[in-house]
């Protein structure tokens, strides 16, 4: 997010509320590999972006908070003791979320004022809600002191989407805008909440992201269809999570499983073993292993896990078939955004004309391109 951003929040807060507000800044986010292991506690490798949400905020002095989504153009007011999820609310839900989850942990606030945008495209995956979670509760800890440390940050955000937006999504994207460090990935373990940054060579290769531009309908069921699944497993083999289930004890009670149970439980536990891998490969300056996990990380996503789609599989194989793009998958959910690849340095160009018409003659829509840098974790302006 760049200085305009910043300015635009600020003015626009000083001008209806005369008061001179607190800035915040949370940004979006990538997953490198590790795609549906964090909420069965395993390994992910995410990092921050460049790309976030601006936050202006301050103490009221009426009894009614008021948020303002400067790029929707609307206004949402609530009171601090009264809140309940708007159906079909969006951005809405977000905020009293977070709201309703920081006083559930006895935390004192008062009414406040704030103001937002942001410049994550919309719909690509790129996490704008964990970002506008995150954005807020730092802001409200600031500015009325809660002292909360930033792991109690990400579990508010979570827990506010979890339990006010009503989305069972895991702890990756919420974590890695917290905690994102510039030009470095997050090694994280889901289970103990650990991380470490892994530099991630950025002078090698783009990190480009193909947005198919579709989201199927099938995304929020299948996701929490394949969540039900994996805790099912674990829960017939006798473990808290996947996480704890090693290979061996899942090969030697395979019979007890349908063969599509199986896989799915078996695509986890070599997705923990890819991200394991892959930082290592990261860390011997071996980009080409890197890049064929991604590739194996599609395959799996695509055949075993079942959560991609005909547009997605698309832009991997024929992505597959460029020698300059290192690795390449689906990144997030499924179901539709975006594909991430790692292209060699100088051939993005060269790539993005070949796909991008390529899938407008398969699919008749056109394919959006965004190169991303990787950016810093959540920070007051
Ligand atoms: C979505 C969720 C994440 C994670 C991914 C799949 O992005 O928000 O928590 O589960 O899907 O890896």
């Amino acid at each position: 997010m760049d200085q305009q951003g910043i300015r635009k929040v600020r003015d626009h807060f000083l001008e209806h509320f005369q008061t001179s507000p607190i800035v915040v800044f949370a940004p979006g986010r990538i997953n490198l590999i590790g795609e549906h292991t964090d909420y069965n506690l395993g390994y992910v490798l995410p990092a921050a972006i460049d790309k976030g949400i601006v936050m202006a905020l301050q103490q009221s002095k009426r009894p009614i908070s008021m948020a303002t989504a400067l790029d929707m153009e609307e206004t949402h007011s609530f009171h601090l003791n009264s809140l309940k999820p708007i159906s079909n609310g969006r951005w809405q839900n977000y905020i009293m979320g977070v709201v309703d989850e920081i006083q559930k942990k006895g935390k004192k606030l008062g009414p406040f004022n704030m103001v937002f945008t942001g410049d994550i495209p919309p719909g690509a995956g790129l996490s704008s809600s964990a970002a506008l979670e995150n954005a807020l509760v730092l802001g409200l800890n600031e500015l009325f002191q809660l002292g909360l440390t930033k792991k109690e940050m990400v579990y508010i955000s979570l827990a506010a989407e979890n339990n006010f937006v009503g989305v069972q999504c895991g702890i990756m994207d919420q974590y890695a805008s917290m905690f994102g460090q510039k030009d470095c990935a997050l090694f994280l373990d889901c289970k103990t909440l650990e991380s470490e940054a892994i530099p991630i060579l950025s002078n090698a290769f783009d990190v480009l992201l193909l947005d198919t531009k579709v989201t199927h309908s099938l995304a929020d069921s299948a996701y929490n269809d394949r969540r039900e699944v994996c805790f099912k497993v674990a829960q017939q083999m006798g473990v808290p999570s996947l996480r704890d289930l090693n290979l061996q004890t899942l090969l030697e009670n395979k019979t007890q499983f349908s063969k599509d149970v199986f896989q799915k439980a078996l695509f986890i536990l070599e997705e923990n073993k890819r991200v394991i891998d892959a930082v290592a490969a990261l860390k011997n300056n071996d980009l080409r292993t890197f890049g064929s996990l991604l590739f194996q990380s599609h395959a799996g996503l695509q055949n075993q896990y079942k959560v991609s789609c005909e547009e997605l599989d698309f832009l991997v194989s024929l992505a597959h078939k460029y020698e300059a793009v290192l690795g390449a998958r689906m990144m997030g959910g499924g179901f539709g955004g975006c594909t991430i690849n790692l292209v060699a340095k100088g051939h993005s160009a060269s790539f993005i004309k070949k796909i991008s018409q390529a899938y407008s003659k398969a699919f008749n829509r056109s394919l959006t391109p965004i190169v991303v840098a990787i950016g810093s974790g959540a920070t007051i302006q």
